[in-house]
């Protein structure tokens, strides 16, 4: 059941949506070849922290971390390791911030220096499927136009959507109804109501959309082992369009 949430309620989802804004920038300024995905995760436990916040993942369905770090062929999940990230990786970090009784959830692909040409048009294209899903989006907007504005413009640059994972809506639970699929037909779907609150998150991989999952339980890799990236964000549907929370 997709329950709307009040201004009041909205309110206060404001202040962990900013803190997960204001903790993937500070990612984004430290994250370097050399570190490792253990050490990013520890800067997000850290800020998480420092903010008065407490990280979502830490512990959910028994998760390790404060958040996924997942490299190239690994599209979400990527449980924080002694790996070390190298120049030409892609990085996902996807991270969740639990304050004011509420979750906000956002994540971001960042390029570790010089990236190949072909990840580097991923990453774009993943973020760009964020700002097409969402395009005209508000109150009354069916719910699969999201994802078919995701699935055409990623399909559209010779990339594949991701099918077995989806975004979802959030609120006192990280993981609400509805699931927002990055796929779909136009038209279809329940109308949004203004004050519902979801995570739009394109997940696109360069090659095939087949993934497996490995034996940790949690790392989701492509079954080709070519690079998918990630790129999320926690948004308000209003009358007139959507307000994006964590950007
Ligand atoms: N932040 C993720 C999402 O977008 C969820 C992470 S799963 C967890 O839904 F187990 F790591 F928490
Ligand atoms: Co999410």
């Amino acid at each position: 059941m997709i329950v709307p949430k009040s201004e009041a309620e909205i309110e206060l989802m404001r202040e962990p949506c900013r803190i997960v804004r204001d903790c993937l920038a500070f990612v984004g300024e430290r994250i370097r070849a050399g570190m490792t995905t253990k050490e990013v995760d520890g800067l997000v436990y850290d800020f998480i922290k420092a903010s008065g916040a407490e990280p979502s993942c830490l512990g959910y369905y028994g998760y390790p971390a404060s958040a996924c770090v997942s490299v190239n062929e690994v599209v979400v999940h990527g449980i924080p390791s002694e790996r070390v990230l190298a120049e030409g990786d892609i990085v996902s970090v996807d991270l969740c911030a639990y304050k004011n009784g509420f979750h906000g959830d956002g994540a971001r692909t960042f390029r570790i220096g010089k990236v190949s040409p072909e990840k580097d048009k991923l990453v774009r294209v993943t973020e760009e499927c964020f700002f097409e899903g969402v395009k005209d989006l508000k109150a009354g907007s069916p719910l699969y136009d999201i994802g078919y504005r995701v699935q055409k413009y990623a399909e559209a640059n010779g990339f594949s959507v991701i099918r077995s994972y989806t975004g979802h809506g959030i609120g006192r639970e990280m993981h609400e109804d509805p699931s927002v699929p990055n796929f779909g037909r136009k038209g279809t779907g329940v109308r949004l109501a203004a004050g519902t609150v979801i995570c739009v998150e394109p997940m696109i991989a360069a090659g095939g959309w087949r993934v497996k999952v490995l034996d940790d339980g949690w790392t989701a890799v492509t079954l080709d082992g070519r690079p998918a990236a990630h790129y999320e964000n926690t948004l308000v549907v209003h009358e007139d369009g959507v307000e994006i929370l964590t950007l």
